[in-house]
């Protein structure tokens, strides 16, 4: 295997190994917020998901920005939208009952779900064909 093409497979798993960790935090967080949950444990899962979804999206902008990818901004959109659903739960924690909370959750897990499926998969289809 060329050294482009283990650098390919490597960034591939790698970023599938943090879809898992980000899927696994979103639904403790669901969890958290539909069974009422200790309030500080609550906001510190969402802190932790919100910085490790800053680093996962910035680590995959890069990632797209190096292979030259065609679907970068709309791509990027996503990320963007994801991070205001996230800042804005964070915003609505203290003030907003936790049932109402945890069906944004839920609604951001679809999204986020539906983003692997599909443009995540585009990105990593194009990594893995690359040169
Ligand atoms: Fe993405």
């Amino acid at each position: 295997m060329s050294d482009i093409k283990a650098f390919n497979q490597a960034a591939n798993d790698c970023t599938d190994g943090e879809h898992q960790v980000q899927l696994a935090l979103l639904e403790k967080l669901c969890v958290a917020l539909e069974t009422g949950a200790d309030a500080a444990n609550t906001s510190q899962l969402l802190n932790a998901l919100i910085d490790y979804s800053e680093a996962h999206f910035m680590s995959e902008e890069l990632l797209m920005r190096m292979k030259s990818y065609d679907d970068y901004e709309d791509h990027q959109d996503d990320h963007v939208h994801m991070l205001e659903v996230l800042r804005d739960l964070k915003a609505q924690l203290d003030s907003d009952p936790p049932t109402l909370l945890a069906s944004q959750a839920r609604a951001m897990l679809g999204f986020i779900s539906q983003h692997i499926a599909t443009r995540d998969k585009r990105l990593a289809d194009h990594v893995r064909q690359g040169l």
